[in-house]
């Protein structure tokens, strides 16, 4: 197929740039798609959950393993469904907030929770 031992290299050696171009491509855009708990537990949950909040304040270290994952298991929905939502008042906290935000944000609370290795507040 090749006759010249360069066309052969130059094919190669883009061959290879093309699959590692995919790769790569494809690792950031699971990066994009990762949530991080910490910042939803401080950008999403704190807002109502401050020290002096009507709602209570609730920090991953206000709770323990075992509450938080009750909370998340079966009060989550139950309390927050009609609360609404501080940044648009047309829909309720739990209608922003998907499985894959719900997971992440439970596992900060869950790894930082008061009776875990490291009891954190957010920050
Ligand atoms: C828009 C405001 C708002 C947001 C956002 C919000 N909460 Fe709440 N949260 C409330 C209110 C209101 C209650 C109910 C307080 C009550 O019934 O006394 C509550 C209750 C709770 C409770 C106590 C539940 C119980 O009754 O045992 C926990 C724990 C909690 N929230 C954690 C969270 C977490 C974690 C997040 C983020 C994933 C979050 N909240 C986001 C308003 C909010």
């Amino acid at each position: 197929m090749f006759r010249s031992p360069l066309v052969r290299t130059i094919f190669l050696t883009s061959l290879v740039l093309l699959v590692a171009s995919f790769a790569f491509g494809e690792e950031e855009v699971a990066k994009e798609k990762t949530w991080d708990g910490k910042d939803l537990f401080k950008n999403h949950c704190k807002t109502c959950h401050t020290a002096d909040a009507d709602a209570g304040e609730y920090t991953p270290m206000t709770l323990i393993e075992e509450q938080w994952e009750e909370f998340f298991d079966e009060l989550w929905v139950e309390t927050h469904q009609e609360v609404v939502c501080p940044k648009d008042e047309k829909k309720t906290v739990t209608d922003m907030w998907n499985d894959e935000m719900l997971k992440a944000v439970r596992k900060f609370c869950m790894d930082h929770a008061a009776d875990s290795e490291q009891p954190m507040t957010c920050g």
